[in-house]
Order: structure tokens, then C-alpha cells, then sequence
């Protein structure tokens, strides 16, 4: 994909954020979404993303809610923009402040269930094929504040109840969770892409679930978010992506996408506009920013932020694809033995009575020239870092 038809998306909350912190009022006044629909369309992207409650409040009642969704469609619909994934707020309201699926209150749980399938129905009137459950205040502070298989259990029946109802009410509709590790709980339940993984294979429906990997909480863990994402694909789970930036384990910074690890955000589109070097499964989705305007910003730093993370992409897929075509990187590949990973193991058909009589597998193998081998990683990796800056 060229910089021109990379399909870039943003949260409405993004943009939207008023920056109030633990320690700080807001520093921006609330933007219409509407208005915010146009801006994202002058800006170069070409669909967006909200949660219930960035459209219209928690309390509203239902013919102010119709009213704030219709203008936000309308602003959809001049600008071209499509809805490409819809997600739910269920963390910010106090009730749900032990969770939502995981409450420890029966009579939250049913209304947070709720609360998603209302807003399943409206991801789909919408023409949303994505929705996203980040289980933002699905965990705890202290261990012993539940029964953490009990815990899971009700986590497993939620995800599950949501994906049965997708496919009984016949929707074109994935799930995607978001992992994260801590905040706003101290520990929240699926911290990481594996974690999720583990959780959807005992699902009944977890063929419609999948992940929405975010850059920076997979950081926050010290985890790498590209082999991340490369394991969601090979699962067949990514479904949907959140780019941002983050300087490792500390609190979710949410920085435009490259502000944080530049090298990791390069090898991020690589892998994404590039695709594997053998070949193998790609991501088609939108390029999704969940990133936050720092605190700092005013009315032009939010636009400038947004138009920041459009920029930073587009210019690492353009550096990424010289990257790859670079014949010297090619050769550096082959050196490496890249392509070589590519092969199968063992020969196609091969018994294990072949195996075990084939000399080359111990009585012949080199095991001091294998131990001898250069494979020229750190040469190759400046060529990508000179690619990166030059
Ligand atoms: C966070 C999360 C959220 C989610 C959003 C979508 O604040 O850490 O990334 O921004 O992505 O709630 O469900
Ligand atoms: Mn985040
Ligand atoms: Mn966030
Ligand atoms: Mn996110």
C-alpha cells in the first residue's frame, strides 16, 4: 500500500479527551463529535471509532441518544467517513468501578451485559464490522478481592453471551478484545495478546473473537507489540489494531504512534504494509489510532497530534518498503538465513523412521561449523535503522 490508501482511523475519545488526569482538571473544552467527523475527514482519515458514551451521555434518554447518534451518521455520511468498529464504555460510570463482566455484583454484571448488547445493536445499524471489549476496570487492586476462577468464569460467559448474540441476531460483526496489563485497575484480567489468546480458546463462539492489540499496553509489559501482533495473525485473530506510542513500563502514555519506540513502531509497519518475508497471513483492517492529545494541547496541538500519528505511519511504510526492496537488504536476509526459517522442518511426508536414519540429522551434522555460523543480525539491523533515518 502506498501513504495514499493506507485506510487510517481514529477513536472519537482520542481527539475528544479533555486531559483531565488524577492530578489535573481538563485543559481542552468537550468537542462536538460531529465536528470532530469533519476534522478527522480534512485530516486524511477515512473512518472512525467511539464508544456509547463519547456519542451520547450514560444518563441520556432515548430520544436525545437518537439524536446525537443521527448527527454523528450524518457527519459519516457527507464525509464519507465509515464506521469501522463501535465499542462500549463501561468503565467510567462508578457502578461498574469493581468491573463490569467480573463485578463482584451480580446486578452489574447484568446491566453491563446490558449496556453491550444495546450497543452490539447499534455497532450493527451503524454498518460496524468490528467491536471492541476492553475490560478496562475487569480486575483488581488486591488478590483476595475475588474468586479469580469465578472471576474468569463470568469474564469467559460475558465475551461469550456477546458473540452468541452477534450470531443469533445474525450480525456481520467480531469481537475484538484489548489486552492491557494495569490502569485504572492495579491488575487487570488479560493483561497481554497471550492471555487473551488462552481465554477465547475455551469459548463456545471464540470463532468470532479475536484481538485489538494496543502499541504502548503491551510495552507497558515490556512485551514486544510486533511479535505480538505476528502471533494474533498466526492464530488467524487479529482483528483490529490501537497505534500509539509509549516509553516502557510506566503509566499508559498513549503518545502519537512512533512517539514512544521508533524502532519498534518501524518494524510495526513493516510487518504490517510488508507482511511476513515467506509470506503468510496479513492484516487488512483499518491503521487505528488510539493515541491521547497530551495535557499540553490546546485546540491546534489536538489537530497537529492527530495529523502527527497520519504523518509518522506514512512515512514508515514509505521507509519500510525501501527497506525491503533495498537488494542489500535482500542478500542480508538470505545471509541471515530469513528465508530459510521459511522451510518446514521436516520434509513433506517425512516418517519418523526416515527421520531418525538420516545421518545429517547428528552422525554428519557440523555441529562446530553450526556453532561457527555468522549470521550478520546486527549488520542487518543497521541496515534498517539506516533506512529508518537516512
Ligand atoms: C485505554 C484503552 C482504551 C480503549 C478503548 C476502546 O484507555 O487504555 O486503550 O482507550 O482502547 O476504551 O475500548
Ligand atoms: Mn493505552
Ligand atoms: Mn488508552
Ligand atoms: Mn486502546
Amino acid at each position: 500500500m502506498s501513504g495514499t490508501d493506507i485506510k487510517y482511523s481514529f477513536g472519537l475519545w482520542t481527539v475528544g479527551w479533555q486531559a483531565q488526569d488524577p492530578f489535573g482538571d481538563a485543559t481542552r473544552t468537550a468537542l462536538d463529535p460531529a465536528e470532530s467527523v469533519r476534522k478527522l475527514a480534512d485530516i486524511g482519515a477515512w473512518g472512525f471509532t467511539f464508544h456509547d458514551n463519547d456519542v451520547f451521555p450514560f444518563d441520556a434518554d432515548d430520544a436525545d441518544r437518537r439524536a446525537r447518534i443521527d448527527s454523528v451518521k450524518k457527519a459519516a455520511d457527507e464525509t464519507g467517513l465509515v464506521i469501522e468498529m463501535v465499542t462500549t464504555n463501561t468503565f467510567t460510570h462508578p457502578m461498574f468501578k469493581d468491573g463490569a463482566f467480573t463485578s463482584n455484583n451480580r446486578g452489574v454484571r447484568r446491566f453491563g451485559l446490558r449496556k453491550i448488547l444495546r450497543n452490539v445493536d447499534l455497532a450493527a445499524e451503524l454498518g460496524a464490522q468490528t467491536f471492541v471489549m476492553w475490560g478496562g476496570r475487569e480486575g483488581v487492586e488486591y488478590d483476595n478481592s475475588k474468586d479469580l476462577h469465578a472471576a474468569h468464569a463470568r469474564y469467559a460467559e460475558g465475551i461469550d453471551t456477546v458473540a452468541a448474540y452477534i450470531k443469533d441476531r445474525g450480525y456481520d460483526i467480531r469481537i475484538a478484545l484489548e489486552p492491557k496489563p494495569n490502569e485504572p485497575r492495579g491488575d487487570i484480567f488479560l493483561p497481554s495478546i497471550g492471555h487473551a489468546l488462552a481465554l477465547i480458546a475455551t469459548l463456545d463462539n471464540g470463532d468470532i473473537v479475536g484481538l485489538n492489540p494496543e502499541t504502548g499496553h503491551e510495552q507497558m509489559a515490556t512485551l514486544n507489540y510486533t511479535h505480538g501482533l505476528a502471533l494474533a495473525l498466526y492464530a488467524g485473530k487479529l482483528f483490529h489494531i490501537d497505534l500509539n506510542g509509549q516509553h516502557g513500563p510506566k503509566y499508559d502514555q498513549d503518545l502519537v504512534f512512533g512517539h514512544g519506540d521508533l524502532l519498534s513502531a518501524f518494524f510495526t509497519v513493516d510487518m504490517l504494509e510488508n507482511g511476513f518475508p515467506n509470506g503468510g497471513p496479513r492484516y487488512e483492517g483499518a491503521r487505528h489510532f488510539d493515541y491521547k492529545p497530551s495535557r499540553t494541547e490546546g485546540p491546534d496541538g489536538v489537530w497537529d497530534s492527530a495529523r502527527a500519528n497520519i504523518e509518522t505511519y506514512t512515512l514508515l511504510a514509505k521507509k519500510s518498503s525501501e527497506y525491503r526492496a533495498d537488494p542489500e537488504v535482500q542478500k542480508a536476509f538470505e545471509h541471515a538465513g530469513i528465508f530459510e526459517l521459511g522451510e518446514s522442518t521436516l520434509a513433506e511426508g517425512e516418517t519418523f523412521e526416515q527421520f531418525l536414519a538420516d545421518p545429517s540429522t547428528r552422525e554428519e551434522f557440523d555441529v562446530d561449523a553450526a556453532a561457527e555460523r555468522e549470521y550478520g543480525l546486527v549488520a542487518l539491523h543497521q541496515l534498517a535503522l539506516k533506512h529508518l533515518i537516512g
